[in-house]
């Protein structure tokens, strides 16, 4: 079987780094706000880019407290897309916000520009939360400046971009360029992955670290004072050990992700491909094709004995009661839309096989 993620091949080689770093916490006995956390902190803040990170349970935590660090008035408008993960809808409303609705590119499945410039002509919107989908670098310069026309915020969901870079005038830049805040899941699927659920806000910005960190823990700097009212939402020690024993191989595992992901590039037609590295460098969560009949090509390679996913099944407005926003290219991108396996474990000859049976498939549509 070729799977989508394959955390056995992931751990086995580090089995020994991961369970010293577990042994450690277990030794000291600080579950809650021990030493790895700031450690990880700074080595994960190190290796983005960015001045500061915090760490919470969940990339969902993430986005709710960056999007309530940001004190924007209650009722805000947030301007996301339907194609991504309903936690970033989930946190917009979570913060007390409103969503305003944009599309996306075809060609990139990411936030589309003319379609949030529209957005912005129409409506007041107080934030722009794009989202680096698939590892693939949302267009930030183009986010950047309409928002700043309009005088609206930026922040981003980087959930499944741990190490993306961004095209700008300057060269590449961090996924969270242009934003007050980036938003990172460490669930165990993700490029970087815990032993179980974490997330973290990177920034450069102090006052939002520092609001960030207040709300992680009851607002609380000290112990029983609150500042304002906050959430149990830290990252556990544990976690952090174990995402400090995983870091030092990020980056050959993207490096192996996107040696895969170009070979995938060159065996498959034009036609089902998505452009990842339009706006910058992907670092490949994910391997989406379009193709016509989707169910039926999925059961095909299932039949092979090859896992395929969809993200996403479902726009994620589908959370929200009442009429549907109209999104023409999110609705056509979301009806073929494939992920194909791909993970640092791969072989040449998986990605040969899995493509080989794809263009079967696609000749059979
Ligand atoms: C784009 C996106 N946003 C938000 C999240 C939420 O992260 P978590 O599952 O860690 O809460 C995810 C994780 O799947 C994601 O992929």
């Amino acid at each position: 079987m070729i799977r989508m993620v394959d955390l056995e091949a992931l751990h086995g080689p580090i089995k020994a780094e991961l369970d010293r770093a577990a042994r450690a916490v277990m030794d000291h006995k600080h579950f809650v706000g021990g030493p790895e956390i700031e450690e990880f902190e700074r080595a994960f803040a190190a290796f983005v880019g960015h001045r500061h990170c915090v760490a919470v349970n969940s990339g969902t935590a993430a986005l709710i407290l960056g999007i309530l660090a940001l004190d924007l008035p209650k009722g805000a408008k947030v301007a996301t897309v339907a194609n991504t993960f309903v936690a970033t809808v989930e946190a917009i409303l979570w913060a007390g916000c409103r969503v305003a609705w944009v599309d996306v590119d075809p060609r990139t499945g990411l936030m589309d520009p003319d379609s949030l410039a529209q957005v912005l002509a129409h409506e007041k919107v107080h934030l722009v939360l794009p989202v680096h989908l698939y590892g693939a670098p949302a267009p930030m310069p183009g986010i950047r400046e309409l928002a700043r026309q309009y005088g609206a915020e930026v922040a981003v969901d980087a959930c499944q971009a741990h190490g993306t870079r961004v095209a700008t005038a300057d060269g590449l830049m961090p996924a969270g360029w242009g934003a007050r805040w980036a938003a990172y899941s460490f669930s165990p699927s993700k490029n970087l992955g815990a032993l179980g659920d974490g997330g973290a806000i990177v920034t450069d910005d102090d006052e939002i670290a520092d609001r960030v960190r207040l709300l992680r823990h009851h607002g609380q700097r000290q112990r029983n004072l609150s500042l304002r009212p906050g959430f149990t939402e830290r990252m556990d020690s544990l976690q952090a050990a174990w995402l400090l024993a995983k870091l030092p191989h990020l980056s050959s595992w993207n490096r192996r992700r996107r040696e895969l992901a170009l070979l995938y590039d060159r065996l498959l037609p034009e036609a089902v491909r998505l452009r990842h590295d339009l706006y910058g460098v992907s670092v490949f969560h994910l391997y989406p094709v379009r193709v016509k009949g989707r169910d039926a090509v999925k059961a095909g390679l299932s039949a092979q004995g090859i896992e395929s996913d969809v993200y996403y099944p479902k726009p994620a407005y589908s959370v929200l009661p009442g009429r549907p926003p109209r999104l023409p290219a999110t609705r056509q991108l979301l009806q073929g839309v494939l992920s194909l396996p791909l993970h640092p474990h791969l072989t040449e000859d998986d990605v040969q096989y899995v493509a080989g049976y794809l263009l079967e498939e696609l000749a059979k549509a």
